[in-house]
């Protein structure tokens, strides 16, 4: 039996005692009295009765193992041309001193924070400073528009926000500041007050009585302990694109967290103490939360926070730069970013002028990973990469391959095997399990296993309908696909009007509210169509209203500003096409399945229940010329 074989059958025949031994990867305060108890929340709660700080964990005992004078944080600014690095000693005091400045205003144990940041080492320094606190921090990425922050500060009711003056995008300072200001204008509940970092970029106004300056405020600061918490109380809340526009609060806890985390880095990733591992993502997205943040430093890990993209900041080799640099031993990032540097540097001649001998692998999730990708990327690295499949509600891999447990063959194209800890399984559309090799709906069977929501904020019934309901006793992914002979998990697409666009997930059903508050337009449907580059991206098609006559190239831009404005440039909505009707089912419903077939270039079947064949045949005729 291989080392992965073993390990998952030792989970499958004692799960809460391959769990409980996994947790004597944390320093807890109190024990839990037991890995599981199913008679708590909504499927059962994980680490009932222990208590732990989630801050301590990351920084403070890593300094009383010794490792003070160690790098755990190193920021490299491609955007800026800085580095800047902190030992676990010192951001240990900048993250106390932050803690101790949201405590003397006021922020304590249970209240929300919301951290609207750019790529900035006070990004980290904030969410570990809520963590101390035993505070619920919400991060929101910040390449979303005012009104979608103001959603999530309608929802969390946070006490504080963090945010900074600016962020930096190749091209352009983006002023993060009257974006905050009007989405504080635009929610119903009001922070009590914001800490703002100033950036020498661009300097912002503050508002008086509400806003102060972070450094400052942290500088006066007493430094404050660390506050115990349950096991199963909120850590953080990070919100994700539902199937409305509406998003979802996904809820992770302390305990479960700390333990599934801590134990990937060493199963999953196979990094130690003292090693560099860089996750290339945002702290906006859950990659951020777990392997910028909380993964490494849990595992007391140097992490790298980078503020730069994959190519432009300043070529192909950014990457690989950062790796060489600072000695990266694993690396994390979404496939899109590999298809950018491919394209610029097919042959490698870029990465070649990069010592990369010290890395050892290469991870990609976020979206599906073609297997071109794959295997370029393996070839010219001559190191293992490995697609592994997971989601903003796992807050770790579903499926991968296990470097701790000695790596199986990959299989591009493959998100790997199932991780130790996930009952998976695929059932067809009446809950029966097909036979290997058939798609059908990817779910877990209760109980899923620490780290993974135990419910959404404040929204345990909307927890049960959208991920309990469809097939009693198992999580529902959302995702389809099938696991073949060899027991390898092939992730085909969503099941919901998700789409994954550069990574970044996004609501086709957001998108189509905007669209619809067009004053000219009647009705509409939004795709994800198929991107070279993006994996995916978003087409609009609208149907006028009677009477009204635009010009095409006007009404697409007046569309593209107002996505751009109401969600925010992450988007990337680009087009848009006027149609004469959409094509739908003699029940009304929008065969966006179809649109999208017609939209790839792929055959597909005249659906039975269409209402009138013809209106495929226009949307064939019109998207004809865009793709
Ligand atoms: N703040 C403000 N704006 C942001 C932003 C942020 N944090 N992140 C992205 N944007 C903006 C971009 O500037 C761009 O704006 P534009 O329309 O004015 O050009 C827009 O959002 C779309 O960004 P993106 O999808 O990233 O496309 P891009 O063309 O700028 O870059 C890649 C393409 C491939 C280089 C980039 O998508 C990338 O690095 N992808 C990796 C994905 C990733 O790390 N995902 C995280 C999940 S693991
Ligand atoms: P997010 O919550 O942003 O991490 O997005 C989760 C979704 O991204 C999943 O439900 C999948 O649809 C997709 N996804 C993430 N990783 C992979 C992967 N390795 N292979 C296929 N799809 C993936």
């Amino acid at each position: 039996m291989s080392g992965y074989e073993a390990t998952y059958a030792a989970w499958r025949s004692d799960p809460a005692g391959w769990w409980r031994d996994r947790a004597r990867l944390i320093d807890w305060e109190c024990p839990p009295r037991a890995a599981f108890d199913p008679s708590l929340g909504v499927y059962g709660r994980w680490f009932p009765g222990g208590r732990l700080n989630t801050c301590f964990n990351a920084l403070d005992r890593h300094v009383a193992a010794g490792r003070g004078t160690q790098p755990a944080l190193i920021w490299d600014s491609a955007m800026t041309g800085r580095i800047e690095s902190f030992t676990y000693a010192e951001l240990t005091e900048r993250v106390a001193r932050l803690a101790g400045a949201l405590a003397a205003r006021g922020v304590a144990k249970g209240d929300r924070v919301i951290v609207y940041m750019p790529m900035v080492p006070e990004a980290v320094i904030a969410m570990l400073a809520c963590a101390r606190l035993g505070a619920i921090h919400s991060v929101v990425f910040g390449g979303f528009a005012a009104a979608e922050l103001a959603s999530r500060i309608a929802d969390a009711k946070p006490k504080a926000i963090v945010s900074a003056s600016c962020g930096l995008e190749p091209g352009r300072v983006v002023a993060y500041k009257p974006l905050l200001d009007a989405a504080i204008a635009l929610s119903p509940h009001k922070p009590d007050f914001c800490l703002i970092l100033q950036r020498p970029e661009r300097v912002c106004d503050l508002t008086p009585g509400r806003d102060e300056e972070l450094r400052a405020a942290e500088a006066a600061a007493a430094p404050h302990a660390c506050v115990p918490v349950e096991a199963t109380d909120p850590l953080y809340i990070l919100y994700t694109s539902g199937t409305t526009g509406r998003p979802k609060g996904i809820v992770r806890d302390n305990g479960g967290h700390a333990v599934a985390l801590a134990n990937s880095m060493s199963m999953l990733y196979g990094v130690a103490a003292g090693d560099v591992y860089w996750a290339a993502s945002d702290v906006g997205w859950v990659v951020g939360h777990s392997y910028i943040v909380y993964g490494p430093l849990l595992a007391g890990c140097t992490t790298i926070v980078y503020e730069g993209k994959p190519v432009g900041t300043p070529d192909a080799g950014a990457f690989w730069r950062v790796c060489a640099q600072h000695g990266v031993k694993a690396m994390f990032t979404a496939p899109t970013a590999i298809r950018a540097i491919k394209r610029e540097d097919a042959d490698g001649r870029i990465m070649a002028r990069h010592d990369l001998s010290r890395l050892e692998a290469l991870f990609l999730a976020g979206e599906r990973c073609d297997p071109d990708t794959v295997t370029w990327a393996e070839k010219l690295l001559g190191k293992p990469v490995i697609d592994h499949w997971w989601q903003t509600e796992t807050g770790w891999a579903i499926t991968g391959d296990f470097r701790g447990l000695g790596l199986f063959p990959v299989k591009p194209g493959s998100g790997g095997k199932p991780s130790p800890g996930f009952d998976l399984r695929v059932l067809d559309e009446a809950g029966r399990e097909v036979p290997r090799g058939t798609i059908g709906d990817l779910v877990v069977r209760l109980p899923l296993p620490p780290s993974c929501l135990p419910t959404l904020w404040n929204n345990d019934q909307g927890f049960r309908d959208a991920y309990l309901s469809q097939h009693p006793g198992h999580y529902t992914t959302a995702d389809a696909g099938m696991i073949d002979e060899d027991g390898y998990v092939w992730v085909m697409s969503r099941t919901d009007d998700i789409i994954n666009v550069a990574g970044h997930r996004l609501s086709t059903g957001a998108m189509e509210e905007v669209l619809a508050a067009h004053p000219d337009v009647a009705e509409c449907a939004v795709v994800g169509v198929k991107d070279a580059l993006k994996g995916q991206a978003p087409l609009g098609l609208v149907v006028l209203k009677a009477g009204v006559v635009k010009d095409e190239k006007t009404l697409e831009a007046e569309l593209v500003a107002m996505v751009r404005e109401r969600i925010g440039p992450v988007a990337a909505f680009r087009t848009a096409r006027v149609v004469p009707r959409l094509p739908k089912t003699r029940s009304g419903k929008v065969l966006r399945a179809t649109i999208r077939k017609i939209a790839d270039g792929q055959e597909y079947v005249m659906p039975p229940t269409i209402d009138d064949p013809a209106s495929l045949e226009e949307i064939r005729g019109i998207l004809g010329q865009v793709v």
